[in-house]
């Protein structure tokens, strides 16, 4: 076009509370329909009147959706009926959502201005995963906690499907997951890009559970340390080890889609080992290991960080954020009422 290249932006907004990879792989999708993608994000108030209290702060959402790799830029506070006003504000072609119906309180479509007016496209929802089906799967680990004795069991027993289970990707609690996952999503989710030679290779390895704003900032600074972040994820008999209940919400296929869609992170160990070995640090040409200030468990009485410590390796990087899954869980309950 005359050497005038027309960049296409993409519209998306929604709520993003408890952002899981089921809206990471939505605002793939709408990315690979254009070149730029612009991301609408409600505030309180507004999803508040449309559909009850959010989880998350709005700040805690923004920044959830900008650590998102496929997103270009957020736009704070968008209305939550989408307008052609607003798509010409921001100069996007046409708006971008998943083939589920969202209603307004008065039961009016989101989207029927734009559907009208012909810019509006439809991406598939990812199916198994919600922030309802996450918020049902808190609450359940939480009534069962209080008043069952063996209640990990019972959970599984009751609730799971085991459609798309393997050993490893099967925990006590994880057993409810619908979700099924495939090689040709891990694909889609990954870069693909191996280190440079140049490089500086930084490991991380922890649960990374229902993935959230307290992992991003950590993720951002160990990051910061090199070039090029692997990170590790425990499997899920590990993490329940070390984090007991019913933990992890997620199960390990989950927790790596959701890890691969940060933007921070270049690469992902699937199951990685609780203890920073020697084997795997020169695997991986690791050059320096970092964890957050939150409490490492011994494994059979030593520290998992006893090599790259002793090789001067190692450090310790403050994410300046104290979020965690269990808080996570907290707030869902002290909402639960209104859910
Ligand atoms: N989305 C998706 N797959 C899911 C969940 C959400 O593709 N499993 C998409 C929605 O279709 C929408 C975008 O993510 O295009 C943002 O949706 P948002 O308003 O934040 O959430 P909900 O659709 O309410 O998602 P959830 O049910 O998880 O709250
Ligand atoms: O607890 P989990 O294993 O998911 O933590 C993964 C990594 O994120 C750890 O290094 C932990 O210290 C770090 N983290 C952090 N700040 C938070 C939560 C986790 O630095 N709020």
């Amino acid at each position: 076009q005359n050497g005038h290249k027309k960049y296409t932006r993409v519209w998306c907004d929604g709520c993003y509370d408890m952002v899981h990879f089921g809206h990471a792989n939505s605002l793939r999708q709408a990315k690979a329909l254009g070149d730029r993608l612009i991301v609408g994000v409600h505030t309180d108030e507004e999803i508040m009147k449309h559909k009850g209290p959010p989880v998350f702060t709005a700040a805690e959402r923004y920044k959830m959706v900008r650590g998102i790799k496929w997103v270009d830029e957020v736009v704070e506070g968008a209305p939550y009926v989408t307008s052609l006003e607003t798509l010409d504000k921001y100069d996007c072609e046409f708006c971008v959502h998943g083939d589920d119906i969202t209603l307004t309180a008065d039961g009016v479509d989101t989207y029927h201005l734009v559907k009208d007016a012909g810019r509006y496209r439809e991406v598939q929802r990812t199916a198994g995963v919600s922030t309802t089906d996450l918020v049902g799967r808190m609450l359940l680990l939480t009534r069962n906690h209080f008043k069952q004795g063996q209640y990990e069991y019972d959970v599984a027993k009751e609730h799971s499907s085991t459609m798309g289970q393997d050993s490893f990707a099967r925990s006590p609690w994880t057993g409810c997951s619908q979700f099924l996952p495939t090689t040709q999503k891990i694909i889609q989710f990954s870069d693909g890009k191996p280190p440079k030679s140049s490089d500086r290779i930084v490991y991380v390895a922890g649960a990374f559970d229902l993935f959230h704003v307290g992992h991003l900032d950590f993720l951002e600074k160990a990051k910061q340390q090199g070039d090029y972040l692997i990170v590790g994820l425990h499997t899920d008999p590990v993490v329940n080890k070390y984090k007991g209940t019913n933990y992890p919400i997620m199960n390990l296929h989950e927790r790596v889609l959701s890890v691969l869609a940060c933007k921070y992170v270049s690469e992902v160990v699937i199951g990685a080992p609780y203890t920073v070995t020697k084997d795997l640090m020169d695997h991986f040409n690791v050059d320096m290991v970092v964890h957050g200030e939150t409490p490492v468990m011994d494994e059979n009485g030593s520290d998992p960080y006893q090599y790259p410590k002793k090789v001067g390796k190692f450090m310790t990087v403050n994410s300046g954020n104290d979020m965690t899954t269990e808080k996570i869980v907290d707030r869902i309950i002290r909402n639960r009422l209104e859910f």
